[in-house]
């Protein structure tokens, strides 16, 4: 094979084709053109596969730039219609039938408190702590909180009690209210939570954007009473 690098993509031609090549005719012409029909084979082959790993890889940019409503775990979630999960006061609440909704997809409690909701906050106060605790306001005043699953003190899953309507963790005890503020255990914080908006009536939690900044309330931050009701020995 020669070391012109243009001469790479040619096959090596027998003894009686070079002749017939230095020969002239017909023949030599369906030999040249059969040549050079492989080599614009070879270059558009080489040409799809360029095509096909730019196409690729600017998919996945744009992947990643604009995540779809229904992505993985990490990325925005539409999780369902408004309508889907109705909203109960803290006291009332049922989990997966009213006022809280466990979305596996999103590892997420979905908690809807309804407009007749006590708070212990009122006026600018209670707007700045619901914006510090990712509570979003609907039109209808009830109000919304996306929770991550995860318990904040090492990380076991945290179910929601009906029995003492609040989240315990079956671990180490930690305690926290419906809107996932800490109550008592060991946990360092309140539950962490996701950003959460709505569009065209569904709610979309975006488990990407996570909120670990909720600190322990005092009188100054709690925004709902403790639970009377104590949570059984059972679970
Ligand atoms: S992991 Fe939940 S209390 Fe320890």
């Amino acid at each position: 094979m020669s070391s012109n690098g243009s001469h790479d993509d040619m096959q090596p031609i027998t003894p009686q084709q070079y002749e017939i090549l230095h020969g002239g005719g017909a023949e030599a012409a369906e030999i040249a053109r059969q040549r050079l029909s492989r080599r614009r084979f070879l270059r558009r082959s080489m040409l799809a596969v360029w095509g096909i790993s730019t196409t690729a890889a600017v998919a996945g940019a744009l992947y990643f730039m604009y995540p779809t409503s229904g992505g993985d775990f990490g990325s925005a979630q539409n999780v369902g219609k408004k309508t889907d999960f109705p909203a109960a006061k803290p006291e009332e609440m049922v989990l997966n039938e009213k006022g809280v909704f466990y979305i596996p997809a999103a590892r997420s409690y979905l908690v809807h408190l309804a407009n007749d909701a006590q708070y212990l906050l009122s006026g600018q106060n209670l707007q700045d702590q619901f914006q510090l605790e990712n509570v979003v306001h609907d039109g209808d005043g009830s109000t919304w909180v996306a929770l991550y699953q995860r318990c904040v003190h090492l990380g076991c899953t945290v179910p929601f009690r009906n029995d003492c309507v609040s989240f315990k963790c079956p671990c180490h005890g930690s305690h926290y209210n419906v809107n996932g503020e800490f109550l008592d255990g060991p946990a360092p914080r309140s539950l962490d939570r996701f950003d959460m908006n709505f569009k065209d009536g569904e709610i979309i939690i975006n488990t990407g954007t996570i909120n670990s900044n909720v600190q322990h309330p005092d009188a100054t931050t709690q925004l709902l009473p403790k639970p009377t009701k104590e949570c059984s020995a059972g679970g």
